[in-house]
């Protein structure tokens, strides 16, 4: 669709949420022309210069697909097999379908990585009851109960104590569950890995994903992890993302139980956990990102001091009526994504980088309070 061979490639984002949003300024900076697949009042459309509106289904990826000359995503809610279409059709799609089936799907993952070495939790999935109640005579109870598809910030994690817990969930979920024993954790960790077409991989150092009700609460960055640890979760993060073969980021969410780290889940995007690159690193995720899908050379994923990112999260009003309270925090970077008020709702994070953990630590969430509540700070 661009003018000649030597001109970046027009990349196309399917999804216009935060992720999308954040990915926009950092392709202005490139001057990467961007095109959107998104609903118009999504939280990155006001922003972008050129707009399909729709959704993610056989037409509008194709329209989305004659539209530029990369396709990748920001949330894996896709209809794969319109994807893989227009990959035998020699459109060219990064994160490739194939991954995002891997992505997307958490049985996949295991069965995919397990074999190939990367350490996973014991698992089984479950049809009826008497899977779940097999596995919990080898394991105990409590167990952990996931959709396998199409959950995100816990929606679809489920814990279960005993055989008529397992019913329940069984019946909601009204199709097979990932079974697994409820892990004692000691931490939660994120690598995020970014890869290029031609193999280039570069890891970000290991974060701390602090993580309530199965949402991403906030990040530490650099893990203040022993060494051994953040060896551990790195080398674990190479061996994913040799097998998975992605192009983009890929972001790997780790466990930390009785001192071994185990693979939890992976996505296929730009990652929560990740939005502390953007003033905490060398270069953002988001850079990133757009770097590998167009081919370009990646950026250094050097941390450049301790940083914090707290996430908003929508508790009695609008954060954007407590901007004020927020901004006389010095030295924090408040992002608000333009999502409208509700309890519970991811709508904003805050960062703060450095001289130390704590100081940042302590910026960052005097910034988000004051974000929820108005509280002085
Ligand atoms: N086997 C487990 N044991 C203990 N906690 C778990 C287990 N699996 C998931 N969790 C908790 O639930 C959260 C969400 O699970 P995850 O599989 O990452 O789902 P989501 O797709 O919603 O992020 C995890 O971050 C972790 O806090
Ligand atoms: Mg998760």
């Amino acid at each position: 669709v661009t003018a000649g061979p030597d001109l970046p490639p027009t990349v196309g984002i399917v999804g216009g949420g935060q992720l999308a949003r954040m990915l926009l300024p950092a392709a202005a900076r490139l001057d990467l022309p961007v095109v959107l697949l998104a609903a118009a009042d999504d939280a990155a459309a006001p922003f972008c210069r050129a707009l399909i509106t729709g959704v993610p289904d056989a037409a509008g990826l194709r329209a989305l697909a004659e539209a530029c000359d990369v396709l990748t995503v920001e949330h894996e809610l896709v209809d794969l097999d319109a994807l893989e279409t227009l990959e035998a059709e020699g459109h060219v799609v990064r994160p490739s379908a194939a991954t995002l089936r891997v992505a997307t799907d958490k049985v996949r993952q295991r069965e995919l990585l397990g074999p190939a070495g990367v350490p996973v939790a014991p698992w089984c999935v479950a049809r009826q009851v008497d899977d779940v109640v097999a596995f919990a005579g080898e394991h105990g109870w409590p167990l952990v109960l996931k959709r396998p598809r199409g959950g995100y910030d816990g929606r679809g994690v489920y814990v279960a104590r005993d055989a008529d817990q397992a019913r329940e969930v069984l019946a909601e979920v009204d199709g097979p569950v990932l079974v697994e024993p409820q892990l004692p954790l000691q931490h939660e960790l994120a690598v995020l890995a970014v890869r290029r077409p031609g193999g280039e991989v570069a890891l970000y150092p290991p974060v701390l994903t602090d993580q309530q009700d199965g949402m991403c609460r906030e990040v530490l960055a650099p893990a203040p992890l022993p060494d051994r640890h953040v060896e551990e979760a790195q080398r674990i993060a190479r061996m994913v993302v040799e097998t998975v073969g992605v192009v983009g980021i890929l972001a790997i969410e780790l466990f930390l139980s009785g001192d071994r780290i185990l693979l939890n889940e992976l996505a296929a995007r730009p990652h929560n956990a990740g939005h502390v690159t953007i003033e905490g690193s060398a270069t953002s995720q988001f850079e990133n990102h757009l770097r590998a899908v167009a081919d370009l050379p990646l950026g250094s994923t050097r941390s450049l001091a301790p940083a914090v990112m707290v996430n908003v999260v929508g508790v009695e009003d609008d954060p954007r009526g407590h901007l004020a309270d927020a901004l006389a925090v010095d030295e924090v970077h408040v992002h608000l994504y333009g999502k409208g008020f509700r309890p519970g709702r991811k709508l904003g994070h805050v960062t703060a980088v450095g001289p130390d953990l704590d100081g940042a630590l302590d910026r960052a969430r005097r910034a988000a309070a004051a974000l929820d509540h108005g509280d002085p700070s």
